[in-house]
């Protein structure tokens, strides 16, 4: 599969790589053409990786990932390309965090989120919120002494939903379908207890698992 990814921080790197060490073809955008950090991004796919714009990368993918900072989300959308996202795929792994004074805080919350902002900006994209619950460090088979953990998504179209779970079970995770793309308000206060339980243990290697009897 062709996979455009947008974005050049630590999650678009690990994404990537998992994408390719699948055999995926991952083309890495970011908001200039020649980003030394796309380009390395890149490189180190071993053939399966280039580097372009946000629209490259948008007209790119057969699936797309938003893997950019979350306040971004507006003007990467926008220079990604609505019409370039139609009818796509879009795993929207961000988190509405305000990063200004303390520990982050969630921006957007109760009666909409992140995940919904993203569903409006690129209406006819197939958005499904993902991997936004973990650190970037387990994203791609995730190894804990408990077994797999469980990834948790959303989003309102049911073939999008299944082509993400596909791709979730290759990246070695257990899956849990929340429904709508409004259950991202949840999905993005649980990325809260992720950090606030690493701010306090000091520690950033847990992942959440549901247990079912
Ligand atoms: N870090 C994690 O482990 C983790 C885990 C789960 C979810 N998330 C979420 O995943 C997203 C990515 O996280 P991250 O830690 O990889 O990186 P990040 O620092 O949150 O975002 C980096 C990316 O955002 C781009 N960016 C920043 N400001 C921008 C702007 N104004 N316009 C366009 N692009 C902009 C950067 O481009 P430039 O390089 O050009 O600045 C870079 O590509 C975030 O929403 C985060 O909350 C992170």
């Amino acid at each position: 599969m062709r996979i455009g990814m947008l974005g050049t921080g630590d999650v678009a790197k690990a994404l990537a790589k998992g994408f390719a060490t699948l055999g995926h073809d991952v083309k890495v955008g970011s908001r200039s053409a020649g980003n030394g950090k796309a380009t390395a991004i890149a490189k180190e796919l071993e053939g399966k990786g280039s580097a372009g714009t946000f629209a490259e990368a948008a007209a790119f993918g057969e699936v797309v990932v938003l893997a950019t900072l979350g306040s971004a989300n507006p003007e990467v959308l926008k220079a990604a390309g609505a019409d370039r996202l139609r009818g796509k795929v879009l795993i929207d792994a961000t988190n509405p965090l305000d990063f200004g004074g303390g520990a982050p805080r969630l921006f957007l919350g109760h009666t909409d989120s992140g995940g919904e902002q993203v569903q409006r900006l690129v209406p006819e994209a197939r958005v499904v919120k993902a991997f936004n619950t973990v650190g970037n460090a387990f994203m791609f088979r995730p190894v804990f002494a408990g077994g797999p953990p469980d990834m948790f998504f959303c989003g309102n179209d049911a073939a999008a939903k299944k082509t993400v779970e596909d791709i979730l079970v290759s990246f070695g995770w257990q899956t849990v379908d929340l429904g709508g793309i409004e259950s991202s308000r949840y999905l993005e206060a649980m990325c809260m207890v992720w950090v606030i339980h690493g701010i306090r243990s000091g520690t950033w290697t847990h992942a959440f698992k549901l247990l079912r009897k």
